[in-house]
């Protein structure tokens, strides 16, 4: 078996059994007025599954109007955006790919004066851990108790919703600086209570999420968490310094019932700590033992590889997205991660799966912004 072949293996996942070890990256693009997605939204789900990716994990669905990003997103605890992800799931399983669909609630991500146009008139203020915005600066609402408790049963309903809707599992947005990521963050949570403090003590809100929709959910629907080190409003920042500390962080997590763990880099291939080469994706499966889904410029990027963009070494783009490819292979064989989460490059190429299994990545579309215009 080649290490291309390698990624064309089936992978178990909580109760999924998906077809190989490519997914798509969740991705926002705004294409749901009045917080629902059209057809044309289902058909653009039904390409990337019909192109042979082997999971589809959708854009962010905001879980209750507090936590809803300002744009056309779908608002998942509202019924007619049920029933246009049941859509969409029949659209994808009919392929022969699975799909969880990612809940959302952004915190204290956004700017506060916005509204969501035709969607949430009148928005709720924006809540957080200690009411920060992620310069540290204040200007929402600090959660109360009654806040939390009814966040996580909205996570829990979401969920529940995603079940009905066909969906095989869920992936819990705990990464890039929002909400649940806000609480493992200590410049966002100040708190002195149960739910702020020291490393472990700051994953728990994130962990009572898990737990929640894990009971609301029937045993083999897959729930799956995102985290990362960096925020959009800060991609230096670090939630933890240390294998050690990452480690206590997932520990609470995985204790309340995870299935796999998707961990969000920006360079799949960049170490995770300063002492080792290991991925943070790697790190991560080292300490848990959970299937782990890598992300990050996988076929983007041309000085993926040391000494491969060196002067004079003449490799050209298409070639660079093959060996990126290989790249990827390897590191499933090597069981560094189980899965690779594709985004930018799965938006300009919907068969993204099938031309790699062709031998084809060298004919990969280049990715470019303008095709965020569009949901081709
Ligand atoms: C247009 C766009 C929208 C995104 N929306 C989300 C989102 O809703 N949820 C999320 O977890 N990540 C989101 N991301 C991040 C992607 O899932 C992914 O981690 C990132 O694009 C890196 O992967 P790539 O280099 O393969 O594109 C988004 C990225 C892009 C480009």
């Amino acid at each position: 078996m080649t290490a291309i072949d390698r990624l064309f293996t089936a992978l178990s996942l909580g109760g999924m059994t998906v077809r190989n070890r490519i997914a798509m990256a969740p991705m926002t693009r705004e294409f749901a007025p009045g917080g629902v997605p059209g057809d044309d939204v289902v058909e653009y789900y039904r390409r990337r599954a019909a192109g042979g990716c082997g999971l589809i994990i959708t854009e962010g669905m905001a879980v209750n109007a507090a936590g809803a990003h300002d744009g056309p997103i779908p608002l998942l605890w509202q019924s007619e955006a049920q029933a246009a992800l049941g859509r969409i799931a029949s659209a994808v399983k009919a392929q022969g790919s699975c799909i969880v669909a990612q809940l959302w609630h952004v915190g204290m991500q956004d700017s506060p004066t916005t509204v969501n146009p035709g969607t949430v008139k009148q928005r709720p203020p924006r809540v957080g851990p200690s009411g920060l915005y992620g310069n540290g600066e204040p200007g929402g609402e600090v959660m109360s108790e009654d806040d939390i408790a009814n966040t996580i049963a909205d996570f829990a309903r979401a969920a529940a919703a995603a079940e009905s809707a066909g969906c095989d599992g869920i992936e819990i947005h705990g990464a890039h600086g929002y909400l649940a990521d806000q609480f493992m963050w200590d410049r966002t949570n100040r708190r002195a209570d149960t739910w702020g403090g020291e490393t472990a003590q700051r994953s728990r809100f994130l962990a009572e999420i898990i737990r929640a929709c894990r009971a609301a959910t029937s045993p083999g629907f897959a729930v799956i968490a995102r985290i990362s080190q960096w925020k959009s409003v800060d991609y230096t920042a670090r939630l933890a310094e240390t294998k050690g500390e990452w480690a206590a962080m997932l520990e609470p997590l995985c204790a309340a019932g995870l299935d796999a763990l998707h961990v969000s880099t920006r360079r799949f291939w960049e170490p995770g700590f300063a002492d080792g080469d290991r991925s943070l994706a790697g790190v991560t499966r080292d300490i848990t033992g959970l299937p782990v889904i890598a992300v990050g410029s996988v076929t983007l990027e041309r000085d993926f590889k040391e000494g491969t963009s060196e002067a004079g070494g003449g490799i050209t783009e298409s070639a660079a997205r093959s060996a990126h490819v290989e790249q990827v292979a390897e590191a499933i064989e090597a069981e560094e991660f189980d899965m690779i989460a594709v985004g930018r490059a799965m938006i300009a190429n919907p068969d993204w799966a099938d031309l790699v299994r062709g031998g084809r990545a060298d004919e990969l579309r280049p990715f470019t912004r303008d095709l965020l215009a569009k949901l081709d």
